[in-house]
């Protein structure tokens, strides 16, 4: 049910949840008052209460009081890009940030997002708690019917047109002196360089010890399709997803995930891609990996990658 920024608003400051845009994807918000309505959060999306919630904020005003010692560079980092597509890991302020946020870490992530509505939700109702507004494990949702298609027709969802750039944010933590990508995002590490004067690493998420990202570790992005993931053009069979420029020698029909000259424009489509699999009821389809290798590229492969994963 799409409801108004003033409805949005009441309903946040009565401790009830609602999806709200982003100029990622859209998520599933609470006010970081109402720890009730946090608990909600992981109730509906099905999430395990050991994945940690993002803590949006109007801007970085205030962050000094929500989080303890921030690191060398995180005034660049923030004057570079906030608003926008960069979540930021740091030592939290615990009597500030409700435990089930942190799901008991010492640490909080948090960004400030650029959409214009949820730009103008967050002065009115104070810092908003976040994940993707997406049953957990399936896509993320880029348009306000992907919200409906999870949650109901009933649920309150605040309408801002399709997201932006249609994957989540890209997110960092601080270690040994560095800053490091746990998620990778909208934003490439080629774009962080010139900020902070080196190239940060991309720590893959490791199953052996304990995640410094904990959400990297489960399966997501799925549709409830079987994928298969090639790693050549030639590869691809049945229903593909590929790219119009490729020629594919067994695919019965191809559906473009965009062009291999914008992947913004692959990233924007990805999610309603995947969800457009359910909605056809397709059982299985091949995805065409052979892929570029830098920048938006890597966000793109990594979130197919775990999509196909079983
Ligand atoms: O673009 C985005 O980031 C979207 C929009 C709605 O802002 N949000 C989003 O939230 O993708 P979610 O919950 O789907 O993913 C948040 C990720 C999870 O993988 C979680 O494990 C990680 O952030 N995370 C949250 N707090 C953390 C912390 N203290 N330390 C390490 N990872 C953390
Ligand atoms: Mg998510």
């Amino acid at each position: 049910m799409r409801i108004s920024l003033q409805q949005a608003n009441h309903l946040l400051q009565k401790g009830k949840i609602v999806a709200v845009p982003t100029e990622t994807v859209y998520g599933l918000a609470a006010s970081l008052n109402h720890p009730h309505a946090i608990d909600q959060i992981f109730l509906r999306k099905g999430r395990p209460s050991n994945n940690p919630l993002i803590v949006h904020l109007a801007n970085s005003n205030h962050l000094n009081m929500y989080a303890h010692s921030l690191p060398a560079d995180t005034e660049k980092l923030i004057a570079a890009f906030w608003p926008g597509p960069l979540t930021l890991v740091l030592q939290a302020n615990r009597s500030l940030i409700p435990e089930n946020v942190r799901a008991g870490l010492p640490t909080a992530a948090f960004r400030t997002p650029s959409h214009p509505l949820i730009q103008q939700l967050l002065e009115s109702s104070g810092p908003l708690v976040m994940p993707s507004a997406n049953l957990s494990g399936k896509p993320s949702a880029t348009h306000w019917e992907h919200v409906e298609a999870d949650f109901g027709k009933e649920f309150p969802v605040l309408d801002g047109g399709a997201c932006q750039h249609g994957l989540e944010s890209t997110i960092l933590h601080h270690s040994q002196d560095n800053w490091q990508v746990i998620r990778v995002g909208t934003v490439t590490p080629e774009e962080l360089l010139p900020v902070l004067g080196y190239l940060p690493q991309v720590v893959a998420p490791n199953e052996k010890s304990v995640p410094i990202c904990p959400g990297q570790l489960y399966r997501h992005y799925a549709p409830k399709a079987q994928l298969h993931l090639c790693s050549s053009a030639v590869l691809c069979r049945g229903v593909v997803l590929g790219f119009p420029e490729r020629v594919y020698p067994h695919a019965t029909r191809m559906i473009p995930l965009g062009t291999l000259s914008n992947p913004s424009s692959v990233a924007e489509k990805l999610y309603a891609i995947l969800r457009q699999l359910d909605e056809e009821n397709i059982s299985e389809a091949s995805i065409d990996m052979e892929l570029p290798s830098n920048g938006l590229w890597v966000t793109i492969a990594e979130r197919l990658s775990r999509a196909a994963r079983c």
